[in-house]
């Protein structure tokens, strides 16, 4: 099967209903999954995936090419645990993927839209923080991180909120965790990166 480009990109059947685990991951749907909302150009998804092989990755990005470009690369590097959806990150986490299917969700740099005109277009509302925790499975944690100050302040006081989730402390050698594409951008640029790191409360 991951011997053409095209299985990389799920495409749902029916994007009206939930997809599972199954459907996105057919040679290894028990393997703990990761997601990425926002992947971008992948450095982060396949970096994370070579690293776990025995774990699974959806990226999750609207843009056509990146999707493409990310697919390319998973093919072509043989990494065969990614999987990319093209589609807009909150109707994904809303009503496309499993509910309590995702070992950790990665939030990484999304656009902070800093304009009040678009601020409806923020991804990190009440809602969004209730609905990817419902994603998690038990004791599963949901990762950001910002180089944008104003918005970590907004989203993370939005996500600390949402009384499904525990903050945990992360520090640098708390687990492996690689640099994204805008990250590394950020740190040339001398940004102050923020991080939060939640984990589904018992019960
Ligand atoms: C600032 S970039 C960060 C990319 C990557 N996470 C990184 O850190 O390198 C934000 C990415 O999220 C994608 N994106 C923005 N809003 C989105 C949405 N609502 N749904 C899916 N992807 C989105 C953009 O196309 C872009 O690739």
């Amino acid at each position: 099967m991951l011997d053409r480009v095209e299985p990389f990109e799920f495409v749902p059947v029916d994007f009206f209903c939930r997809a599972s685990l199954r459907e996105i991951f057919p040679e290894r749907p028990e393997a703990p999954v990761e997601l990425d909302l926002g992947c971008g150009d992948g450095a982060f998804l396949l970096a994370m995936a070579r690293h776990h092989p025995d774990r699974n990755f959806l990226g999750v990005e609207r843009l056509l090419g990146r999707v493409r470009k990310v697919c390319r690369k998973a093919w072509r590097g043989g990494v065969a645990n990614v999987r990319l959806i093209r589609l807009e990150s909150r109707y994904t986490v809303d009503w496309l993927l499993p509910q309590g299917g995702f070992s950790r969700i990665h939030l990484l740099f999304p656009d902070p839209w800093p304009k009040k005109k678009h601020e409806e277009r923020r991804l990190v509302t009440p809602g969004f923080a209730r609905a990817a925790s419902g994603l998690l499975v038990p004791g599963g944690e949901f990762l950001f991180k910002s180089d944008h100050p104003p918005y970590f302040a907004e989203a993370a006081a939005i996500l600390r909120a949402e009384p499904a989730f525990a903050e945990l402390d992360w520090r640098e050698d708390s687990f492996a965790y690689f640099e994204t594409d805008f990250e590394r951008r950020w740190k040339k640029e001398g940004k102050r990166i923020q991080g939060l790191r939640l984990r589904l409360r018992d019960g």
